[in-house]
């Protein structure tokens, strides 16, 4: 059984997927930790050295090469994964359950102002373009998270509500 969470930066795919894999007695995968373990270098250090477009090529590739390796698992994919390439239709074919984790644009700008530094998509946002930043990006991206079969709102709910408590 192999689910995938998908959502935004700062909707809680990896807490969420931790605390499920947990519940499920599957194991979790976070594909950021596995590119940079298998790239030995931080997102933002790939980002920086190489550029967005290797990191994305190099995301699809190793997103491939962990949905087709993993059996038993719970994958918190990036915010960015499913919106490149044929990604989400990948996805969408090698997973049993995906579910897109859906925070408000008010939500996510709280939870993510307090923690840009490591993030390099808007670590140079000002607190007040921070807001239009997401909120584009976000009406983008709902093209491709909304294909998801299952959305859970998150905006006010804890991991164990979230994860069915
Ligand atoms: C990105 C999200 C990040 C990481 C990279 C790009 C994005 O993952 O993959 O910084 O494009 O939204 P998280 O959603 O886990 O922060």
């Amino acid at each position: 059984m192999v689910v995938v969470l998908i959502g935004y930066m700062g909707s809680g795919k990896s807490a969420v997927g931790r605390e499920l894999a947990r519940k499920m007695s599957l194991k979790f995968v976070d594909l950021d930790d596995f590119i940079e373990e298998k790239e030995q270098k931080s997102i933002s250090g790939i980002f920086s050295e190489k550029g967005e477009i290797y990191f994305r090529k190099t995301e699809s590739r190793y997103m491939e090469m962990l949905l087709s390796d993993t059996e038993d698992a719970v994958v918190a994919l990036g915010g960015g994964t499913p919106c490149y390439g044929r990604n989400m239709d990948v996805l969408l074919e090698r997973a049993d359950q995906v579910f897109y984790l859906k925070a408000s644009v008010g939500e996510l700008v709280a939870r993510l102002g307090k923690e840009k530094q490591h993030r390099p998509l808007i670590r140079h946002l000002s607190d007040e373009a921070l807001e239009d930043f997401i909120r584009k990006h976000l009406f983008e991206r709902n093209a491709y998270y909304l294909r998801a079969p299952h959305v859970i709102e998150v905006d006010g709910r804890t991991i164990a509500e979230i994860t069915g408590d």
